[in-house]
């Protein structure tokens, strides 16, 4: 992972350069980093917003010999990964909230969107796009995200290299996907739940069409969220809002 890099000052989204390049054969473990992105993308088509010097902007492309179904276990795989390379290169300590953000101290550090290009039955290429907030003071979030984000320069009181940061999600990332692909998913769902807030506490869901309160029972191996509510149903949480209610 790692060993093909394309590196843009400025660029739209490092995930629609990667999409090109993974259309045009680039290989497994090529990766693209941006300085900065003028259109970064969010999950739910919300925007990213990733300014000049401030952030790690990064896409994987990816070609795992996996059924399209499986990959939101790599989203999973992703996030122990990016919280296993802030303990190590900061020593803070990052939470994962259902399903794939990461958060610190109750705000949000940093932002994983997976996405593919695949048939029904194979997978041609899986792209994983990160987003860490690095360098940002509080004045640099736009005042609507201002009180739910937050960067490791306001955590840590001191500015991060962001190529170490690069350099230390690349590392865990690759000794997980190693241990996936030899071993399967079960490792590292036990990794994810460990690190979740959001498995073995009471949840408010909140999906398109109800809130749900209840207590978070663990993931399955597709990485949906398992509520059992008061009445003791179990319900499956394809995707909601996840809100700590204890
Ligand atoms: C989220 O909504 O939480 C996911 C945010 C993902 C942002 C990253 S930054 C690198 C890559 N390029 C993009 O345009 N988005 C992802």
């Amino acid at each position: 992972i790692g060993h093909e890099i394309s590196y843009y000052e400025e660029t739209d989204s490092t995930q629609i350069i990667a999409h090109q390049l993974a259309q045009n054969q680039a290989n497994e473990g090529h990766i693209v980093i941006a300085n900065e992105q003028t259109a970064g993308k969010g999950r739910l088509g919300r925007t990213w917003h990733s300014r000049q010097g401030t952030s790690v902007s990064m896409s994987l492309i990816l070609r795992p010999e996996l059924p399209p179904q499986k990959t939101p276990q790599l989203t999973l795989l992703t996030a122990v990964a990016v919280v296993r390379a802030i303990h190590a290169n900061t020593g803070l300590d990052c939470q994962i909230k259902w399903p794939n953000d990461v958060l610190i101290n109750g705000k949000k550090l940093v932002g994983i969107l997976t996405e593919m290009q695949a048939d029904p039955d194979f997978v041609h290429s899986v792209i994983i796009g990160i987003g860490v907030n690095v360098n940002q003071s509080r004045e640099d979030f736009d005042p609507d995200i201002r009180d739910i984000a937050t960067s490791l320069l306001l955590e840590k009181n001191e500015p991060v290299d962001r190529a170490a940061v690069i350099s230390a999600i690349l590392n865990e990332f690759e000794l997980l996907y190693d241990l996936y692909l030899e071993e399967g998913f079960s490792p590292i769902k036990t990794l994810w739940e460990a690190y979740s807030m959001s498995v073995g506490t009471n949840i408010y869901a909140r999906t398109m069409k109800e809130v749900l309160y209840g207590y978070a029972v663990g993931i399955t191996d597709d990485g949906v969220l398992l509520l059992r509510d008061e009445s003791g149903e179990t319900h499956s949480i394809y995707s909601a809002d996840i809100e700590i209610a204890s």
